[in-house]
């Protein structure tokens, strides 16, 4: 009897692990637990069960009707709420953390104390300040010169993160948001303002090993060239190295290292194994890699560049990282190629997105070897294809080179039209210098 596998949410992400699991050799069921409909999920799935994935109860439901062998939980809201802990108590284990491991992603306060706590280095300066009024806040601000990050601690939805030059430059403006996250976390973090460029490297672990997926950039402002605000990613780019150009090997090692560490860390903790993602921001500085933030989850649009050019068998991969006999995998195979991500968005968004317009999609549209469309935020009625408001298709191209994986995804852009936009700077030869050119300066 095959397999059956829960994957809990509905974005691009759950669209490329669903598509992922798909290619098992073992040919799982797959089922999917969605807050809406999602067109491409819907293919790869033998049933979608709608509803609110935010709802333990519900989700508890839909598990005893499947009876699934495992649960993937995608999203980091159902993952922070204890989608995990609460399978666990109908006998179902998740590839996922724990309520308490997640606090991982959920706490930027309990992240950096435990660092600190663990002697483990990576870490900015930093200072958790718990008092409404507190002088020490003003003392660090003038200990580096203003040059500070301020850190709500809590999950605002990508708003939670104020860094000076960019979002504020006096310590009045500094000063009102971290009160405000005071108000509503009983915390605030300031850290010192890292330069550097950043990259993101995604491992699965099991609390003993930890696997690394490629190295790759996101580019989280809405328009070319790093301008404009904050979303949840507009694209993402690897090169044929699985790697990224202006990274070295001992990048890397250092950033392996440190998952490594933290891993080990939270585990002491919270007396749990961290079973899933541990999803590293770090940023290369003239001082080495350093830690920005973990994930608990796959990132999106991330996940798209990783899952579909992995070859190792991911149902496999997800049995044993919840077993804890990931060590037996040795290394994950990934396709040695290049890939470039876009995701197309509704005009607006992030800050007004139209919504509920339709968009038009060439007839007989077809993926080919180096191009693949996940879907996201869209919605289906009347034969119509919607846009919902967020990120809606993500168009991933593969190539030999990151120039040949960019003109693969834009190639198949093409076929799609209506009120969309995208970065047409993500992958280019222009950008990749810039950001080579800003890594030789820090380096120096
Ligand atoms: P986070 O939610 O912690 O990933 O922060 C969001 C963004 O803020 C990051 O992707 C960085 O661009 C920036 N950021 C966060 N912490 C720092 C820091 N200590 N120094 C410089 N930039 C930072
Ligand atoms: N692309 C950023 C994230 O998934 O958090």
């Amino acid at each position: 009897m095959s397999k059956k596998i829960l994957v809990v949410g509905n974005g691009g992400r759950e669209h490329t692990i669903c598509e992922a699991l798909s290619r098992s050799s073992q040919l799982p069921e797959i089922y999917n637990f969605a807050s809406a409909l999602n067109p491409g999920i819907k293919k790869l799935c033998k049933e979608v069960f709608v509803g609110n994935i935010m709802d333990l109860e519900e989700l508890k439901k839909v598990a005893k009707k499947v009876e699934p062998d495992f649960a993937i939980i995608g999203p980091d809201d159902p993952i922070g709420i204890g989608s995990t802990d609460a399978l666990r108590e109908l006998g179902i284990e998740s590839f996922a953390p724990t309520k308490a491991n997640a606090q991982l992603e959920g706490s930027k306060a309990f992240t950096r104390n435990l660092l600190k706590k663990y002697n483990i280095t990576g870490s900015p300066n930093f200072y958790v300040s718990v008092k409404k009024e507190d002088s020490e806040r003003k003392t660090f601000f003038d200990k580096f010169d203003g040059k500070i990050v301020v850190k709500a601690d809590g999950l605002l939805g990508g708003k939670g993160v104020l860094v000076e030059g960019d979002h504020f430059t006096t310590f009045e403006e500094a000063e009102e948001f971290a009160k405000k996250s005071i108000e509503k976390f009983n915390r605030v973090v300031l850290e010192e303002k890292l330069l550097g460029e950043e990259f993101s490297l995604i491992s699965i672990v099991d609390g003993k090993t930890v696997l690394d997926t490629p190295a790759i950039q996101d580019h989280k402002r809405a328009f070319e060239n790093d301008k404009g605000p904050n979303t949840g990613g507009m694209g993402c780019i690897s090169d044929e190295h699985l790697s990224l150009p202006f990274l070295t090997q001992q990048d890397l090692s250092q950033a392996h290292e440190i998952t490594e560490k933290v891993m080990a860390a939270i585990e002491q903790e919270t007396g749990e194994r961290f079973i899933g993602v541990m999803y590293g921001g770090f940023m290369v500085t003239k001082n080495g890699v350093k830690l920005i933030e973990y994930n608990a989850r796959f990132g999106d649009p991330e996940a798209l560049n990783i899952l579909p050019i992995l070859e190792t068998d991911f149902v496999d991969v997800c049995e044993r990282a919840i077993e804890g006999t990931l060590s037996t995998i040795g290394k994950l195979k990934f396709k040695k190629v290049a890939t470039v991500v876009n995701y197309l968005c509704p005009n607006g968004y992030p800050d007004n997105p139209v919504k509920n317009v339709p968009i038009q999609i060439a007839e007989n549209l077809q993926e080919t070897e180096n191009q693949k469309i996940f879907y996201a935020s869209l919605g289906e009625e009347n034969g119509e294809i919607l846009l919902k408001g967020s990120r809606a298709i993500g168009i991933l191209g593969m190539g030999n080179s990151i120039e040949e994986a960019r003109q693969n995804c834009e190639a198949m852009i093409q076929n799609f039209s209506g009120p969309l936009f995208y970065r047409k700077d993500i992958g280019t030869a222009n950008l990749i210098q810039k950001r080579m050119d800003h890594m030789k300066e820090i380096r120096i």
